[in-house]
């Protein structure tokens, strides 16, 4: 199989595909035959859908029998065992929504990332609290939608600032071309197995952060401002505590550039573990790569490593002694979905 782009615009995917099923597709079969070859180079809406088999749509818009998006989900049973698809149409949808624990099998689909968001503005002491967009629930798919919490940035040293984007919380939960913006702690992966593909993430202040076993592959990573504080900002702080604990992130094949200076990630837990691989690292990235700060325990059992990383912000020769440079042998088992058993799990994935 040839390596194409990660980060190829999906419209010209949707156009390259809507010219093939102009052109040549005399059928309804035919054309949607040749939609389905073009999508597993790309994933998108009409492979998902096809993929998760879903026999229940409800659709959410101004002009739809669901007007929000929480209201939808509410609609879908406790307990329910077979994919619904909660379809929002393009434009944005206000107010915080919850996936509960009860109501797996859930497929949130937008129109595009730039087309149809979820927002909603919350601050608090509590990440969880504040998230705009929560899944408690596990098996949740989500395709292109942006999450926005609208917070004002406030100041630093204030605990009422947490602004999460998204919570997530359920196992075997992905996110496909989908965005996340907040003034402060983006996007709280918090625990169970995840796969972000090709997501725009941005922030400054540990704006990846949690304890989930979570691959971010093609991730576009933009590194805003932030003058709120001396204190640089870090990308992920990964929660892993113990040894045989298997969560931690990985950042396969995507870019990290913007405005701001960060590191890498933060020591946040005694076996923080956070790989980056195979990824463009502009300026923005702080020469000693990684910091501890805020953090009193060792630095000696954390895993934060970087492998065939490329640009300006990747040269290694001031990274802090207790970081790694993983050789390929160290670097193998994080390079697959395996590192989130994604091939038992994911509907469709990057390969
Ligand atoms: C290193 O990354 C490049 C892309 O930047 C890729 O083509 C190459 O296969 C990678 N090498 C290894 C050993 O993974």
């Amino acid at each position: 199989m040839m390596a194409r782009p990660c980060l190829l615009p999906f419209f010209l995917v949707a156009v390259v595909a809507a010219v093939l099923s102009l052109s040549s597709a005399p059928s309804g079969v035919l054309a949607k035959s040749k939609l389905a070859k073009k999508s597993d180079d790309i994933v998108n809406g009409p492979l998902l859908t096809e993929k998760l088999k879903a026999k229940r749509t409800l659709i959410v818009g101004p002009d739809e029998e669901f007007k929000t998006v929480q209201s939808a989900v509410d609609a879908v049973p406790a307990g329910n065992t077979e994919w619904v698809i909660v379809h929002l149409r393009s434009g944005v949808h206000k107010g915080k929504v919850v996936i509960p624990k009860d109501k797996p099998f859930i497929f949130v689909r937008g129109n595009g990332k730039g087309r149809t968001s979820i927002s909603h503005e919350s601050a608090s002491a509590d990440n969880a609290e504040s998230a705009a967009f929560s899944v408690n629930a596990d098996n949740v798919i989500v395709f292109g939608v942006s999450f926005r919490n609208s917070a004002r940035a406030g100041l630093v040293n204030n605990p009422e600032i947490r602004s999460v984007a998204a919570m997530v919380a359920g196992d075997k939960v992905a996110f496909y071309h989908c965005a996340f913006y907040s003034p402060h702690h983006t996007l709280f992966d918090s625990t169970g197995r995840h796969y972000y593909e090709s997501c725009y993430i941005q922030g400054n202040i540990d704006f990846i952060f949690g304890g989930g076993q979570s691959m971010f592959q093609c991730p576009e990573i933009f590194v805003k401002p932030d003058r709120r504080t001396e204190i640089k900002g870090s990308i992920a702080a990964q929660d892993r505590k113990q040894e045989d604990d298997t969560s931690g992130f990985v950042f396969l094949k995507g870019k990290v550039y913007g405005v701001g200076e960060v590191y890498l990630g933060r020591v946040s837990a005694p076996e923080s573990r956070v790989i980056f691989s195979d990824t463009y690292l502009s300026k923005t990235i702080n020469p000693a790569g990684w910091t501890s700060i805020g953090y009193t325990g060792s630095t000696e059992n954390v895993m934060l490593a970087e492998f065939n990383c490329t640009g300006p912000g990747s040269d290694t020769a001031d990274r802090v002694p207790w970081s790694r440079r993983f050789t390929m042998n160290e670097a193998v088992k994080y390079l697959t979905i395996d590192f989130i058993n994604g091939k038992e799990w994911l509907p469709a994935y990057y390969y």
